[in-house]
C-alpha cells in the first residue's frame, strides 16, 4: 500500500495509506519517548480505542477527550488538556497522538505544537476529511468567535497512519463531507481524480474498497506534493483553500453548527465555481460539471435565510485576507486554478447569491 513522503523545512515524514495502519503506531513513536497522550473524543473512542490500544501496547498512554464538534474547537479545551498533562505527568518526552477527525487531528496538533514549546506528534485520522486533508501538511489551531482557525500553528507530525478501514463506521453524511475535499483535490490539481468521483457515484457511497484506497491515496499524495513544495502557504499550497474562504464565511455566519467543514467547502467550490464563470475564467461545460458533480454528492443543509451581504463581509476576516484584500481560488479547467484578488464586490455577490439560491 502507499506511503507518500511529506519533505518541508520543519520535517520530513510519511504519510501511510494503508488498511490496518493503526496497528503500526509503536515503530513511530521516538527512541525514548515518554508518556503518550491520546487526544480523541468519545464516540471515536467508543469505536476505535480498542484499535489504539492494541497499537500502543505496554508504551505509558493516558487518553484525554473532548467535546467534538466545530463550535467545541476552542482554545479553552486545548489549555484544559495541557493542565491535564501537567497533572499527569508530561514533559518534554511526551508526545500526542492525535486520533480522531479534523477538529481532533487540529486541536491535538496544537496543543503539541505550543506544549512546553513543542512537543511531536502522531497523525491518526479517523474521518476521510481528515484522512485527505487536516492531518497531513501541519496545519493545527482552534477557532475564535470572530473566525475559522484564527489561531494556530504549522507543527508538522512525525508521521500521519492512514487507516481507510475505519470509514466503514463514519455516518454517511460526515463521510460526505470528506468526499466534498477529494471532488475538491480533483478539481484543483487531477482532472483523473474528479471523473472518476464523477462517473462512480454509487462505487464511491457504496465505500466499494478499492475506489476508496484509489481515491484517499490520490488525495494524499497530491496533499504531500504540495505541502513539501510550499510548506507554510506562501505560494502554490494556496490552491488547497479551493472553495475554503466562501466555505469558512459560511461556517461563522452559521456559528459553526449548521455545516460540517466539507458541506461548508462543498457550498464554496460552487460559489467558486460561480464566480469563475462570472470572471470568464471558467468554460460552461466544465462550470455545468462541477455543479453536476456537487450535487451527485449532495443535498448539503439549507442555505434558506443566508444573508449574502453577510457572508460577503465575512470574507474579509478570513486569515486568508491581507491587508483587506480577499484572495480567490478560481479554477480555470478542472485539474487546474489560479489564485486571483482584486474581484469586483458586485461579482462576488453575485456568485454567493447563486450559490446560496442554489442550497435552499
Ligand atoms: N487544508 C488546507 C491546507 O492544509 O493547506
Amino acid at each position: 500500500m502507499p506511503q507518500f513522503q511529506v519533505s518541508t523545512p520543519q520535517r520530513n515524514y510519511a504519510a501511510i495509506v494503508e488498511r490496518g495502519a493503526i496497528a503500526r503506531l509503536s515503530e513511530f513513536l521516538p527512541h525514548g519517548c515518554g508518556k503518550a497522550f491520546v487526544v480523541t473524543t468519545r464516540d471515536v473512542w467508543d469505536l476505535h480505542g480498542a484499535r489504539l490500544t492494541d497499537a500502543i501496547g505496554k508504551h505509558p498512554h493516558q487518553v484525554l477527550f473532548f467535546a467534538g464538534g466545530e463550535g467545541n474547537k476552542r482554545m479553552s479545551h486545548v489549555e484544559a488538556m495541557a493542565e491535564t498533562m501537567v497533572e499527569s505527568g508530561a514533559d518534554r518526552s511526551s508526545i500526542v497522538i492525535a486520533f480522531g477527525g479534523g477538529i481532533a487531528t487540529d486541536l491535538a496538533g496544537f496543543l503539541a505544537a505550543i506544549f512546553m514549546r513543542g512537543i511531536p506528534v502522531i497523525q491518526i485520522p479517523t474521518t476521510l476529511l481528515a484522512q485527505v486533508d487536516a492531518a497531513v501538511g501541519g496545519k493545527t489551531g482552534s477557532n475564535l468567535v470572530s473566525g475559522k482557525n484564527l489561531v494556530g500553528a504549522f507543527h508538522q507530525p512525525l508521521a500521519v497512519l492512514i487507516d481507510s478501514g475505519v470509514l466503514n463506521t463514519l455516518p454517511e453524511r460526515e463521510y460526505r463531507a470528506g468526499l466534498y475535499e477529494i471532488i475538491k483535490t480533483g478539481i484543483i490539481a487531477s482532472e483523473p481524480l474528479f471523473r472518476l468521483l464523477a462517473d462512480r457515484r454509487d462505487d464511491v457511497l457504496a465505500q466499494n474498497h478499492h475506489v476508496v484506497d484509489h481515491i484517499v491515496a490520490e488525495s494524499v499524495r497530491i496533499k504531500a506534493e504540495v505541502v513539501s513544495a510550499d510548506e507554510r502557504e506562501g505560494g502554490l499550497r494556496k490552491i488547497l483553500n479551493f472553495g475554503h474562504t466562501f466555505g469558512h464565511a459560511l461556517e461563522a455566519e452559521t456559528q459553526y453548527t449548521g455545516f460540517l467543514h466539507g458541506e461548508a467547502v462543498s457550498w464554496g467550490m460552487r460559489a467558486a465555481t460561480h464566480l469563475a464563470g462570472f470572471l470568464g475564467m471558467l468554460a460552461d461545460d466544465d462550470v455545468l460539471s462541477i455543479l453536476w458533480t456537487l450535487d451527485r454528492y449532495g443535498p448539503i443543509p439549507s442555505t434558506a435565510g443566508i444573508p449574502a451581504a453577510n457572508l460577503e463581509a465575512r470574507l474579509v476576516k478570513d486569515k486568508k485576507t491581507v491587508q483587506s484584500k480577499v484572495h480567490f481560488v478560481i479554477p480555470t479547467r478542472i485539474g487546474e486554478v489560479v489564485v486571483k484578488s482584486g474581484i469586483d464586490n458586485a461579482l462576488v455577490l453575485r456568485a454567493i447569491e447563486r450559490a446560496l439560491e442554489e442550497c435552499k
